[in-house]
C-alpha cells in the first residue's frame, strides 16, 4: 500500500503526511515504531518523522479515548470562552488535557487554531467540527458518548 501513495509524489519522501495518515487511521495512533518505519521507507531520519509527528496535532503519540476533545485554545476562542469550556471538561470527567478517563471514553486535549474562527469557540469532537461550544453542548456530547 505504501509504494501505492508513494508513486504519486515525485520525491518519495514527500508522502509522509498520507502516509502517516494511513497509519494513524489504521492503529488509532503513530506509534515510535511507526515512526522508525516509515523512516526507513522513506529514507529519511526517524527524528524527521517524529518532527512532523509531533507538529500536527492531528497525529496521535498516545491512545486517546472513544471520544476525543480538541479544544481550540487559540485567541478568538479563548476571548469566547475556551478556558471554560476546558474547565468544564476537566470538572466533568476529572481529565486534564492531554489525559483519557480511565475507562478510555473520553480524552482532552487543548489545540492551536482550527481554522473556524468564525463559529468561535470551536473544537473538534473525534473527526467532527463542533462551533459556538458552551457548557451545555458539552453536557450532551458527554451524555450521548457515556
Ligand atoms: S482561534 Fe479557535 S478556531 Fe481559530
Amino acid at each position: 500500500m505504501f509504494d501505492k501513495i508513494a508513486a504519486k509524489y515525485e520525491q518519495k519522501r514527500t508522502a509522509i503526511l498520507p502516509l502517516l495518515h494511513i497509519i494513524q487511521e489504521k492503529e488509532g495512533l503513530i506509534s515510535s515504531e511507526a515512526e522508525k518505519n516509515i523512516a526507513e521507507y522513506l529514507d529519511v531520519p526517524v527524528v524527521h518523522v517524529h518532527e512532523v509527528v509531533s507538529f500536527y496535532h492531528l497525529f496521535r503519540q498516545t491512545p486517546k479515548g472513544k471520544y476525543h476533545f480538541s479544544i481550540c485554545q487559540t485567541t478568538a476562542c479563548a476571548l469566547l470562552g475556551s478556558e471554560g469550556i476546558i474547565e468544564h471538561i476537566k470538572d466533568r470527567l476529572g481529565i486534564k488535557p492531554g489525559e483519557t478517563t480511565p475507562d478510555g471514553k473520553f480524552s482532552l486535549s487543548a489545540v492551536e487554531c482550527l481554522g473556524a474562527c468564525e463559529i468561535a469557540p470551536v473544537m473538534q469532537g473525534n473527526k467532527e467540527y463542533i462551533g459556538c461550544l458552551n457548557k451545555k453542548k458539552i453536557d450532551e456530547i458527554i451524555d450521548q458518548n457515556s
